[in-house]
């Protein structure tokens, strides 16, 4: 029986068409949906639809089956259309008339939409705490190898010198940024749909600022109707902040494999941690690196993928919304194991010292050359013209001595900025106000 069911029954061709896997991926959706019941029947009781009594029950009840929900012994049952309407019905069944008390001035609609921001919330955590592991681990390799020098490359030609301090500092440096999009995104998800009912509001004087607060929204989506445009449109701006990670973790993967490669052989894991043939008895292949690599281009799909799904659609809710939760929801936890496995592998990481002294790598000193040049006085076009020509009749002397202290070189990591400029902006995802309000809620 559905909630919305009248006295037709429904084909059940369409029923399983329609409801397709939604109810395995609702399953993570169920803390949310109470989490969100919690703060709409306190609003209800507030503006007098809901008595005080109604509300202790259901509030009781509600509190039980969320621990249920932790727990594993929630379900959402094969007649049941949605984790919405399971809740809906445990309630009725569980105390009686309260639990069909408890939709007034709200819509599935609003409610997936609350549910979604409060997944996304817990979702976004989840990965900042990742992604800091990971931060920590590029810094702290970074410092520990500041001094081995490494061959930099433009067009895949050796170029000038590098440092696996500047090589693993860079990859911390991009995750700054990439938690600057994912910081937008969590300011999205943040601000509170639920009161936007069906997508049009309801007759009733909701107090939709209570329930913000409530739920730990630092404000809500005002019109009714943008509330719900929010569907589709979160879901994309959260797959950007992802994308951007994914990007990062994608590139440095790309590095490893080809650093790991023995025609570089800049660095090595340990046999333990690499994979083997069935036909080369030789082989140690960085299966995890490709595995992330292949992973994390796959997660750069989404927002494309999102944006596809939803470009065309007029305001308003539309089914077709219901099935973005297959593309975006999987990501998560792939991208959480990519974050975990790339923090475990680099534990293990082994980096060759005195790369540099092979004379295969010369020239990346060119440009050294010329700067000492220019140094005792020789305007640099013309120091440059010299040296080219040493190069050329085969009289260059490498001078295998780097000098470069500017912020951010070989000489001056900057490491101690990049974590401040990772402090501050994990600081202002303010966690601790949403985990202060939930906790609240729960109590
Ligand atoms: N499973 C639905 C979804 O994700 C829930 C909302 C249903 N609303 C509706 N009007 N049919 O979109």
């Amino acid at each position: 029986m559905k909630i919305w069911q009248k006295n037709i029954d429904v084909d059940a061709l369409v029923e399983t068409f329609t409801v397709g896997n939604d109810r395995v991926l609702d399953m993570q959706l169920a803390a949310a949906d109470v989490l969100g019941s919690l703060a709409h029947t306190k609003m209800l009781n507030s503006i007098g639809l809901l008595d005080r009594e109604d509300l202790d029950a259901v509030q009781q009840e509600l509190k039980l089956i969320y621990r249920e929900i932790l727990d594993g012994r929630f379900i959402i049952e094969d007649t049941v259309e949605d984790v919405h309407s399971q809740i809906e019905m445990l309630l009725t069944q569980r105390i009686g008339e309260a639990g069909k008390k408890i939709h007034a001035g709200r819509s599935r609609n609003d409610q997936v939409l609350v549910d979604l921001k409060l997944y996304f919330r817990s979702e976004i955590q989840r990965l900042v705490s990742l992604i800091e592991g990971l931060f920590r681990q590029l810094i702290r390799l970074s410092e520990a190898n500041k001094q081995v020098l490494l061959p930099g490359y433009t067009h895949l030609q050796i170029a000038m010198p590098s440092s696996f301090g500047l090589w693993f500092g860079a990859y911390a440096e991009s995750l700054v940024d990439d938690l600057e999009l994912l910081k937008s995104a969590w300011k999205v998800c943040n601000k509170n749909p639920l009161g936007s009912a069906a997508g049009y509001g309801a007759s009733f004087p909701l107090d939709r600022t209570m329930t913000t607060t409530l739920l730990g929204f630092d404000d809500l989506n005002y019109n009714v109707v943008y509330a719900q445009m929010g569907r589709g449109k979160t879901e994309r701006i959260l797959a950007q902040g992802m994308s951007a990670v994914a990007a990062t973790l994608a590139k440095f993967a790309m590095d490893v494999c080809l650093y790991i490669n023995q025609n570089f052989g800049f660095i090595s894991f340990p046999a333990h941690l690499t994979t083997g043939s069935s036909i080369m008895p030789h082989k140690k292949n960085p299966d995890v690196f490709e595995l992330v690599r292949a992973r994390c281009n796959k997660i750069q799909a989404l927002p494309n993928e999102i944006a596809l799904m939803t470009t065309n659609l007029p305001s308003g809710y539309h089914r077709d919304l219901q099935l973005l939760k297959e593309n975006l929801f999987p990501a998560f936890q792939s991208l959480a194991e990519c974050l975990e496995i790339t923090t475990f592998m680099l534990d293990y990481i082994i980096v060759k010292e005195n790369i540099l002294d092979d004379p295969k790598y010369d020239y990346l000193f060119s440009v050294e050359v010329v700067n000492n040049e220019v140094l005792k006085g020789v305007p640099f076009r013309e120091a440059y013209r010299n040296i080219g020509e040493a190069i050329e009749n085969g009289t260059f002397q490498p001078q295998r001595e780097v000098h470069h202290t500017h912020e951010g070189s070989i000489g001056n990591l900057c490491n101690d900025q990049i974590e401040r400029m990772f402090e501050d902006v994990k600081a202002a995802f303010h966690f601790e106000r949403v985990e202060t309000a939930l906790a609240e809620l729960l109590s």
